[in-house]
């Protein structure tokens, strides 16, 4: 799936000897689906586990192997190439990274394709250690990440697990799905529109407890939600996702879990008084149960039926506005509107009620988009009266398109 921050980015892949190179394959084969243009170096090491050929098919473009090939399969000769590689790459990733090219890359050695390019090279470089047993503790290992870290290198942790060799610690190189995340956080560091902002987003339908099992909620899946904070994390932001839902968090969001509507607001109140973007496009429930039954309701034999009385929640977007006028944070207010009918009218008065910059309004009865669905078809109202209509498309870039609008307004 193409990914808009990673469209036509240079991304040099060093991968080195460990045995989770395979999952470096993996990787090479999904940024390069995601619209990356990626350069894979390989290490003597790694060429042990995977050959060229296998990089060289998932990326379509030439492995570079050895500092004095001449010929590389239509490439430039490699002792030329490690400039140009460097020069006018967005990113350097050595993935999975050994103790041995770690130690080199502290040290400045310059002895292969990948030393001697990380040395050229002025980009940002994202190191992810992978290793057996107990060497990446080995105060040796992490003594050289110190120094890497030091010099501006993200260096991203290993996971806990289970070795190829059957031993279990802290070491193992992450999925795919982690790195990308990494990458995309690397990336957006260097230029993103939101960069050091700080956006807090709600996501998903709040619950509202009955009893200790039991709760009243709605439709909402979070996605809509989910699809914002990464992309405001691709645009650089500190990102705070408060959430009623378990999707994967983007990497690099802060997460709250909360259930009820008094949870989110008590989490959003708190969190915004840092602020400088709020977006709730979770779907706060306007009633809870008045009371919350201590132990589970239980039927008896003669229980026809059961009354829930409901009381109304606390609007939350309401005392975000009252705050406002006091802290005058967070700058810029976005609210979400699901409406039956009447779209365009109900959302314009909520807009003004709320005293929001931007309110983006969804049609539910569409069955093509919205709740649950990967598609969305919104159109963004804006407080000078402004209209934005835009066509069905992907969760994912109608976010991008409002996280753009936040970038405009702060
Ligand atoms: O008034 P309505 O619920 O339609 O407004 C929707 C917008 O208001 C959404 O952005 C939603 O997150 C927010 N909201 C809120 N507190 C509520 C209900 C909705 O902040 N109690």
């Amino acid at each position: 799936m193409a990914i808009t921050l990673l469209t036509h980015k240079r991304i040099v892949l060093a991968v080195t000897g460990s045995i989770a190179v395979y999952k470096a394959v993996d990787l090479a084969s999904k940024l390069t689906q995601a619209g990356a243009l990626v350069d894979v170096i390989m290490t003597d090491a790694a060429q042990q586990f995977v050959t060229p050929l296998t990089f060289q098919s998932v990326t379509g473009r030439p492995v570079y192997t050895d500092l004095w090939q001449t010929d590389n399969s239509g490439g430039l000769p490699t002792h030329i190439a490690h400039v140009g590689l460097g020069e006018g790459a967005d990113l350097l990733a050595v993935i999975p990274a050994t103790a041995n090219t770690i130690a080199k890359l502290a040290f400045g050695f310059a002895d292969d394709v990948l030393s001697v390019t990380a040395l050229a090279a002025r980009c940002p470089l994202l190191i992810v250690p992978a290793m057996d047993g107990g060497m990446y503790s080995h105060q040796a290992v992490q003594a050289n990440l110190g120094t890497l870290a030091m010099r501006g290198a993200y260096i991203i942790e290993p996971e806990e697990g289970r070795f190829a060799s059957g031993l279990v610690g802290k070491g193992r190189l992450p999925e795919t799905p982690t790195l990308i995340g990494h990458i995309r956080r690397c990336l957006a560091q260097q230029h993103g529109s939101l960069l050091n902002r700080h956006v807090v987003i709600t996501a998903g339908g709040t619950r509202e407890a009955i009893d200790p099992v039991r709760f009243v909620s709605n439709h909402s899946s979070g996605k809509q939600g989910y699809a914002l904070a990464q992309a405001a994390i691709d645009a650089g932001a500190i990102v705070t996702l408060i959430s009623t839902v378990n999707l994967p968090t983007p990497i690099g969001t802060t997460l709250i879990p909360v259930n009820s509507a008094q949870e989110m607001q008590a989490a959003v109140l708190e969190t915004c008084q840092h602020a400088d973007a709020l977006i709730m496009a979770a779907a706060v429930a306007d009633f809870r149960p008045a009371t919350v039954a201590d132990q589970k309701i239980k039927k008896k034999e003669d229980t026809e039926g059961l009354t829930v009385e409901m009381t109304r929640n606390p609007d939350i977007l309401l005392s975000v506005k009252q705050r406002r006028e006091e802290l005058h944070l967070p700058r810029v207010v976005v609210g979400f509107a699901a409406e039956s009918e009447h779209l365009l009218d109900n959302a314009q008065s909520k807009l003004q009620r709320k005293a929001l910059d931007l309110l983006v309004a969804n049609d539910i009865t569409a069955t093509d988009a919205g709740f649950g669905s990967d598609d969305n078809r919104v159109v963004i109202l804006d407080k000078d009266g402004g209209t934005q209509r835009l066509e069905l498309q992907s969760k994912e870039r109608v976010s991008e398109i409002i996280i753009e609008r936040v970038a405009t307004l702060l």
